[in-house]
């Protein structure tokens, strides 16, 4: 096994290499399928709609704030930023995601700078202490191999003072399933791991989480579950302060059919079970 030197450039072995090489290709495959998705809605739907109330809760005052949102595909989320008075950068991995980001932005008159750049570079590529705010998630941290590197590399973006928001899917969620499965049972069934620790998952699917045509090239894509406990340690690790983890019962679209919409996002109904399935977790840079 080798390490890799190449556009990763965090001297991960070739095989993890390999994987995110793949994950970028699968997501340069998916955007335009995801551009016209009905899912994404881009021409039609809200930005703010993407957001629970409690995530501009727990922002604060984004005027006169910079602000990167790592990972962020089309820029659907990106662009509900900038109106609130932050300067804003999005950074994916997948350059045909930054092209459609790019174009999402300009129709919509936001100015947002996009950046193509592998994660684990994103402060080599950004500049170190630049940032108040790192905002992620909602399927970004799934596609990182190695959260300690990722926490040291927000923790760089970041200036003293500054945080990090996490909104993201529960490890509940994905052990749940996060798309209903194709017999369409809707059981709440564990049905994969909630801790880390297996590795990559590895996916061969021709189709994603929206509608649309199936994707006909790079159909692989490589995934790695990390529990919560993971995640708040590989921040305090990289010398953050934790200062909030919410676990919340919403998600932004109907998982389940019994699912019903609370204040624009979606919940499962009073006679089931109360589980956590998005959380959402700041930490601040002393
Ligand atoms: C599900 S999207 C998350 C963005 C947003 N929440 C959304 O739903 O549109 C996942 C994004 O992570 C990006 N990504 C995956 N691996 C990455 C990496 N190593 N560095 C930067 N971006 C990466 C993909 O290209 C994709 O655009």
């Amino acid at each position: 096994m080798g390490i890799d030197t190449g556009s990763t450039g965090r001297g991960f072995d070739t095989d993890t290499a390999a994987r995110i090489r793949a994950n970028e290709a699968n997501w340069d495959a998916r955007t335009p399928i995801h551009a016209a998705s009905a899912f994404y809605d881009l021409p039609g739907r809200d930005p703010r709609a993407w957001f629970a109330d409690f995530e501009w809760d727990d922002l604060g005052d984004l005027s006169g704030k910079d602000l990167v949102h790592l990972q962020c595909h089309l820029g659907s989320e990106t662009i509900a930023f900038p109106p609130l008075g932050a300067r804003v950068v999005g950074l994916d991995i997948s350059g045909e995601s930054v092209r459609a980001a790019r174009a999402l932005a300009a129709s919509k008159g936001v100015e947002v700078e996009y950046v193509q750049a592998d994660v684990h570079a994103a402060a080599d590529t950004l500049g170190a202490s630049r940032f108040d705010i790192v905002y992620t998630g909602k399927g970004a941290l799934c596609y990182i191999p190695d959260l300690t590197a990722w926490a040291t590399e927000v923790h760089t973006l970041l200036r003293p003072g500054g945080q990090v928001y996490i909104v993201e899917f529960h490890p509940l969620l994905n052990a749940l399933s996060p798309t209903p499965p194709p017999d369409g049972d809707e059981t709440l069934l564990l049905r994969h791991d909630y801790l880390s620790g297996r590795g990559p998952t590895t996916r061969d699917a021709t189709h994603t989480y929206t509608d649309g045509p199936p994707l006909t090239t790079a159909t692989t894509s490589h995934e790695w579950q990390h529990g919560i406990g993971d995640v708040v340690n590989a921040l305090i690790a990289a010398g953050l302060r934790i200062t909030r983890l919410r676990e919340t019962e919403q998600l932004p679209w109907p998982r389940w059919s019994t699912m019903t919409p609370t204040t624009g996002w979606y919940s499962l109904p009073d006679n089931a079970p109360r589980i956590p399935l998005i959380y959402a977790l700041q930490a601040t840079r002393p």
